[in-house]
């Protein structure tokens, strides 16, 4: 069942031999929707909720407006844990599921980052199932009927608000988290892990920091391209990708530069984050998920300095793949015979007119600390996803160039 090789000839075009595609999540995208968070949870199977979020969203005020819109739609409010940290662990998540069984919640809710979504996922199903939060690792290995062959089983209820438009965590199956001791990150995908409800409104980005709107938004890029040269793309994804590209280049610096005063541009960047998130990824992302795990690089910051030097390497390796980056580079009216350096100049251009690092070495990433990442990219599992075989030679010379 392999679903397209590196070593196939074609392996992004003509009919795909197998994909399957899932996307479960309720969306509703709109003005004024924090009112109605009670109204619409509760047709989820939600009675007591149990908030997630951190001390930041707290200190905004956002919380207390959501925690009003549970009581309104008649739902109970059973407890609130706002100590999720920047780059989550697996102890937050034990201690998360914790709290909540203690505060006998049937149901989470979470409001904030990419980082709280996915502390809520995997508390939800540690609170569910039992077992710790380490335990959960690995794709479709969560419990299922019929000694493991039939119907997942679900977690709790979950609805997510995004207060950041990049991560796409409301709408995914998957959740990233960091183990402590080990300096990894591990993840978890499964089709209980989708959200019952994602709760998309521009009020929730209102005061959303210029870097951290930069940095997210291009973590959303990242997964939009990263999703369409993948060679585990599909058909329905390429959709979502391209539409998500197209909104992105109309918002994103729009969303950046504008912030509180441009409710449109901050909308349509949730869309484009819902849209463009995926679980078949690359390289991109595997050499940002060690750069996070060992030097705290925030991922949106760690994806926009490698994307640029993953196309260029990408784009050289078949013309099936540079056909690819060709797709996305009509979006943003880029051609030319080298698309890969093209498309790669391109997208370092944004990422200085968004105000964000272009270098590891700008991020506190040592040209000693090389090694330890490349082993980190190597064994990440987005590696085997990227449409060009990588080996460490290969990733050491990326980050090489990305220092
Ligand atoms: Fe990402």
């Amino acid at each position: 069942m392999e679903a397209g090789s590196a070593l196939d000839p074609t392996p992004l075009k003509g009919f795909k031999d197998f994909y399957q595609y899932a996307g479960t999540t309720r969306v509703i995208s709109g003005r004024n929707l924090l009112e109605s968070t009670g109204f619409e949870f509760q047709k989820e199977g939600a009675r007591r909720v149990f908030v997630v979020t951190d001390a930041v969203i707290r200190g905004t005020g956002l919380v207390e407006r959501v925690e009003a819109g549970v009581v309104d739609g008649g739902l109970e409010l059973a407890g609130v844990f706002d100590d999720v940290p920047q780059d989550s662990s697996t102890e937050v998540c034990d201690r998360c599921a914790a709290t909540a069984k203690e505060a006998g919640a049937d149901s989470f809710l979470a409001v904030g980052g990419g980082s709280v979504m996915d502390t809520a996922k995997v508390a939800d199903a540690v609170f569910t199932h039992g077992g710790d939060a380490r335990d959960q690792e690995g794709f479709y290995l969560m419990p299922r009927d019929d000694d493991g062959m039939g119907r997942p089983l679900e977690i709790a209820p979950l609805a997510c608000i995004p207060t950041t438009a990049g991560t796409g965590s409301e709408v995914s199956m998957a959740a990233v988290i960091k183990v402590p001791d080990e300096n990894v990150k591990i993840e978890i995908a499964d089709f209980p892990l989708f959200p019952r409800l994602a709760i998309l409104d521009p009020e929730t980005t209102r005061t959303l920091p210029a870097s951290v709107a930069a940095a997210t938004g291009m973590d959303a890029m990242t997964h939009a391209i990263e999703g369409y040269v993948s060679v585990d793309w599909s058909p329905h994804q390429d959709a979502r990708s391209l539409q998500a590209l197209r909104m992105i280049r109309d918002n994103l610096e729009r969303a950046v530069q504008r912030g509180e005063d441009d409710e449109e541009a901050r909308g349509n960047m949730l869309i484009a984050a819902n849209l463009a998130i995926t679980i078949a990824l690359g390289s991109v992302h595997a050499m940002s998920h060690p750069a996070g795990a060992h030097f705290g690089v925030p991922h949106g910051v760690a994806n926009a300095i490698h994307l640029p030097h993953v196309i260029r390497h990408n784009a050289q390796g078949a013309p099936e793949i540079a056909d690819r980056y060709r797709d996305v580079g009509e979006i943003f009216d880029v051609s030319g015979p080298e698309i890969g350096d093209a498309l790669a100049d391109h997208i370092s251009g944004l990422t200085e007119r968004l105000g964000l690092p272009t270098r590891l070495s700008q991020v506190g990433v040592p040209e000693d600390g090389i090694p330890a990442l490349v082993e980190g990219a190597m064994g990440d599992g987005t590696t085997l996803l990227n449409p060009r075989e990588m080996s460490e030679q290969d990733y050491a010379e990326l980050y090489r160039r990305a220092l």
